[in-house]
């Protein structure tokens, strides 16, 4: 019985996924058991709240975010900014002068969810005339001033590299004016900004290192939506790591589109920028964030199979705080619809980077991404899918529908021609295989004994804790006399598709 409601509720997250698979971050941080492993439709749309000491002078902003974790933690930045201009978070929409959303463009079903929104605050807005209500991120910047005749309610519009200049933008729309900014940046990268923590005395954060998206894989928004890729300069990366550390953070997840191609002071062709100044290259960076401490986990979201090479490998076999987990998004298992796809990877090449992985770190746990239903795919090409992923055994997955994007290469190359019900089957499809391998997955565990680092309490009750292993995968235990932020070995004694259960043990 518990297997089935696992099985159901995973089901259920899959198909109704909104967004994508960068992990999530979770406000509340409750329902804990099932962030990273399955996308966590409970946060679609969380408030942001800073702790402050209360002014009942002060603006207050109300700011919901949905889609990647790249837009959570740019709501971060935004919360930062603001509250450098007096501005107090607030979870109540009701006590709100100023409304934000920090939107999502992936899918359609993720811009339609934004509008349903809108229509709630219909009746606010003509109860308060003065209420700001703003539209950010990634729909901001696709739709950009059509969204005012749009959506009748908005007053401002603000594109993901337009945060510094909020504070002008709403005095702007306080003179009777509507307000938009969509323009996009070569070089923006907030690396100044210390983002404010949502969950302060949390043990995982997130650390922005590279911005935007230069791949142009033909069935995606994100390049159009955030713009040309531009990297980090990393001693700011380092700095903050070691802040968050020194402030009792135990993990960071280094953040980007494409965090192979991360580069310091080197050309997209390759070319040393500043002979005088070092090099960094993502290998090199996870070696200076993996140096802060040995009791900083390291991890890192998303890695491209194009650009993923063996030295990045070599580094994670290296630091043993370096996770032993690599997102590795397929999208399709044929090499026909990966070229309609532009991913620039065959099948061939994605299986050897598979092979490279379990050569040089032997028992890394591997995550994909796959789409459905491409513009042209034929039974036999979803096939493929399938026998990947049983060559493969990832040990979890987020599966999508296509959904057409306007403006993408394939919208204005090829037909959306796989019928609706036809997508749907296939994702049924892979949905169960994956249910099955990542069953299989958590079952090679029981027995053994892994380090866990102690996120919490555990949601199911207040007298286990939960945690992940190294690889990713959340385990339950009874909490003894430990507590958050802990290292402690446990033996896992049984499982479902996901959620590890087990017993803290003396350390082998
Ligand atoms: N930069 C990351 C992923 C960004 S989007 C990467 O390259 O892997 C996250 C995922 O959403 C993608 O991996 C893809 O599986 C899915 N996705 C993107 N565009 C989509 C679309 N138009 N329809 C369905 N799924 C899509
Ligand atoms: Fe989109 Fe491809 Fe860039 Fe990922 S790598 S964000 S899928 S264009
Ligand atoms: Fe992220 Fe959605 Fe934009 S996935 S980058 S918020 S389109």
């Amino acid at each position: 019985m518990v297997i089935f409601f696992e099985l159901f509720r995973d089901f259920l997250c899959c198909q109704f996924v909104s967004s994508l698979n960068l992990p999530y971050f979770c406000s509340s941080r409750k329902p804990m058991e099932y962030e990273n492993k399955v996308i966590d439709e409970s946060i679609q749309g969380s408030a942001l709240e800073i702790p402050a000491l209360d002014n009942s002078d002060a603006k207050k902003l109300y700011l919901e975010s949905y889609g990647c974790q790249m837009n959570f933690s740019d709501s971060e930045v935004v919360a930062s900014i603001l509250s450098d201009q007096g501005y107090q978070t607030t979870r109540n929409i009701d006590d709100a002068d100023v409304i934000l959303l920090n939107t999502c463009s992936i899918r359609e079903n993720a811009e339609q969810r934004v509008r349903n929104r809108l229509t709630e605050f219909k009746i606010k807005k003509e109860r308060n005339p003065e209420l700001v209500v703003g539209i950010l991120g990634c729909m901001a910047e696709r739709l950009k001033k059509n969204l005012l005749d749009e959506e009748k309610l908005v007053d401002l519009v603000a594109g993901p590299d337009a945060y510094r200049d909020l504070p002008n933008l709403i005095d702007e729309v306080g003179t009777g004016q509507k307000a938009v900014n969509v323009l996009l940046s070569r070089d923006e990268t907030y690396a100044d900004i210390s983002p404010v923590r949502l969950d302060q005395g949390g043990i995982s954060a997130f650390v922005t290192i590279m911005r935007g998206c230069d791949n142009m894989c033909s069935f995606c928004v994100v390049p159009f939506t955030r713009g040309r890729e531009r990297s980090r300069d990393p001693q700011t990366i380092v700095s903050e790591c070691q802040d968050l550390f020194d402030k009792g953070y135990r993990e960071v997840t280094l953040l980007g589109q494409n965090v192979d191609s991360y580069r310091w002071n080197i050309s997209a062709k390759g070319e040393i920028k500043n002979e005088a100044e070092p090099t960094t290259n993502f290998a090199q960076l996870m070696e200076m964030v993996a140096l802060v401490s040995p009791l900083l986990r390291v991890r890192f979201s998303t890695s491209h199979p194009k650009d993923m090479t063996d030295d990045v490998l070599e580094i994670m076999a290296k630091y043993e705080n370096i996770c032993p987990y690599i997102h590795l998004p397929v999208q399709s298992g044929n090499t026909d619809v990966l070229y309609r796809m532009n991913r620039g990877y065959s099948r061939e090449w994605y299986l050897e980077r598979i092979a490279a992985i379990k050569r040089i770190i032997p028992g890394c746990a591997i995550s994909t991404d796959v789409i459905t239903g491409f513009c042209g795919e034929t039974e036999e090409e979803h096939q493929e899918t399938l026998s990947l992923m049983d060559l493969v055994q990832y040990d979890f997955a987020y599966m999508f529908k296509y959904s057409e994007r306007p403006k993408t290469l394939a919208e204005r190359r090829f037909a959306d021609d796989v019928p609706e019900e036809v997508k749907g089957r296939r994702l049924n499809e892979i949905i169960e295989k994956q249910l099955a391998h990542s069953l299989a997955s958590n079952q090679r565990m029981v027995g053994t004994i892994q380090k866990v680092l102690i996120e919490g309490k555990s949601k199911r009750s207040d007298e286990h804790l939960c945690g992940r292993t190294g690889s990713n995968a959340m385990v339950v235990f009874p909490k003894e006399n430990q507590e958050k932020g802990n290292y402690v070995h446990v033996r896992i004694t049984s499982c479902t598709s996901a959620t590890l259960m087990g017993e803290i043990v003396a350390q082998p």
